[in-house]
């Protein structure tokens, strides 16, 4: 099979690529978050949400369980049967925790700022959201209503495994006012499901697409992962073409993040047969071409939307934000993370973790207690560069104008101290400096190489870290 790719310099992105990256879906990384207990929590949550201007919110639930577990997965999940003789229980002991965790958050913010603030977004996440069944799908989101209050046009969105949900559980879904869900389709090639554990037919995926679609879902995402065992660059190519027939809204192509030291699970996947670097290239031109030239928008580091998605809007718009949900809109809102390893993300200000097992976090709540681990303050050099690597990671380059219109920063400073960096970066043909003061990822090699770029922005990296990698282990850069 022959490729009609965009040229790009194979030698140089050779020398920048596989090396242990970030990829800054917060900024300081959660690595350098610190330990901390109730009280110093709640003094983080009081200066990040108290204040003259308060902002409306977001909501996230983490529902970890998975009734399968995939062997390349690196979400915090379970694994639980649905018809094991204490899956009920546990699941019933899981939400009552998430239910109080939801009414202390909201007696809290309300005691803080004197009113209730609108709730903008919900997104429940996991492990596998749709592991509930109806009842309990009801019984958690009427809790939250009670608690919050949720504004008209809110997006509510929801990740769906397509194995563990039902045309039914779709329509109590919609019925509720989810608008918006995500499938994880990952690869429809057998060898690979296989695996990896996850035999899921496109014969299935077709249809709870369509029944999605019939039932009146706003926007449905399809998560793909490329670098995976097995894969060929024609088992992509094939992956793609059958995405493009059932034209989800939004793709989101993640490369697969492969930890083994952090993630035991994935101590099982044959590292023989992972594709390499360069064949992991071709695979993420090959899919950006196609994706491009059936109409969709290319917006940050992995996401693909149609013109007329709200991402795509956004986009456009300049209030696209990304965070631990992946690229998403209202960056401007704080957010509330509930449930077991559930981040609370209060933009330019701090961050705030739960206990990651499900169980401990359960009782930790049944306790009284706040399920606390880790948090940071953050100062206001960690506020401005968190919103530059924004501005980079969401619109590939780094524009003075539109961080002082959209933040209020002035980026200059940090433009500056990082020139030697970033010249070095320019003479390699990884960006180009642009009148405004800032620069733009040329592409494609600028942008598969987007991470060692914002790792010159990153002042917990060593200054060599963009073309040297650190010794901490993250997923590899490209
Ligand atoms: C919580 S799961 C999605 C919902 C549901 N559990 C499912 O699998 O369909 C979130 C997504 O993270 C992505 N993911 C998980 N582990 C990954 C890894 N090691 N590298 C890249 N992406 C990964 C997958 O694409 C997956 O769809
Ligand atoms: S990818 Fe989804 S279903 Fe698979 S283990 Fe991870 S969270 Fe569970």
């Amino acid at each position: 099979m022959t490729y009609g790719l965009p040229v790009i310099d194979r030698e140089t992105f050779g020398r920048y690529t596989g090396l242990s990256l970030p990829r800054h879906v917060a900024y300081p990384m959660p690595s350098w978050w610190h330990d901390v207990d109730p009280t110093e929590a709640g003094l983080i949550r009081d200066a990040c949400l108290g204040g003259d201007s308060p902002r409306d919110l977001s909501l996230y639930i983490h529902l970890p369980f998975c009734e399968h577990v995939c062997r390349f997965c690196a979400c915090n999940k379970v694994s639980l049967k649905r018809k094991s003789p204490h899956a009920d229980e546990m699941v019933e002991g899981y939400l009552d925790a998430v239910i109080s965790e939801a009414r202390t958050r909201s007696d809290a913010l309300e005691a803080l700022g004197g009113a209730r603030r609108p709730v903008r977004q919900i997104h429940w996440g996991g492990g596998t959201p749709t592991f509930l069944n109806s009842r309990e799908i009801e019984r958690l989101h009427r809790a939250c209503l009670e608690v919050f209050d949720l504004t008209p046009d809110a997006e509510c969105s929801i990740e769906i495994d397509p194995r563990s949900t039902s045309r039914e559980q779709l329509e109590t879904l919609r019925g509720l006012g989810f608008n918006r869900i995500s499938f994880g389709v990952q690869d429809f090639d057998p060898k690979v499901q296989e695996h990896v554990n996850r035999i899921q037919p496109l014969s299935l995926v077709r249809e709870i697409t369509h029944c999605a679609r019939d039932i009146g879902f706003e926007s449905v995402n399809f998560d793909l992962i490329y670098g995976l065992p097995f894969q060929s660059i024609e088992t992509v190519v094939s992956t793609i073409t059958h995405t493009l027939e059932l034209l989800p809204d939004r793709i989101a192509f993640y490369h697969y993040a492969q930890i083994p030291d952090r993630v035991a699970i994935q101590r099982g996947i044959d590292h023989g047969a992972l594709p390499s670097s360069d064949t992991k290239l071709t695979m993420l031109l090959e899919a950006t071409r196609r994706f491009v030239e059936a109409g969709y928008s290319f917006i940050g580091l992995d996401h693909f939307a149609r013109p007329d998605e709200r991402l795509a809007r956004a986009f456009r718009d300049g209030s696209i934000h990304r965070s631990f949900q992946g690229m998403t809109t209202g960056g401007e809102l704080d957010l509330i993370g509930l449930g077991c390893s559930a981040i609370s993300v209060f933009p330019r200000r701090g961050y705030i973790q739960n206990e990651r097992d499900p169980k401990k976090y359960a009782s930790i709540v049944a306790a009284g207690e706040d399920p606390v681990i880790k948090g940071l303050s953050l100062g206001i050099e960690d506020g401005e560069r968190q919103a530059i690597l924004m501005d980079l990671y969401c619109y590939a380059g780094v524009c003075p104008e539109r961080l002082l219109a959209v933040s209020g920063i002035d980026a200059h400073p940090y433009l500056t101290a990082a020139r030697p960096a970033l010249q070095r970066l320019a003479e390699d043909g990884l960006l180009t400096f642009n009148r405004a003061g800032g620069f733009d990822l040329t592409n494609p090699l600028g942008r598969v190489l987007m991470r060692n770029v914002a790792a010159v922005f990153d002042a917990y990296l060593p200054a060599n870290a963009a073309w040297s990698g650190i010794p901490q282990s993250f997923s590899s850069s490209a």
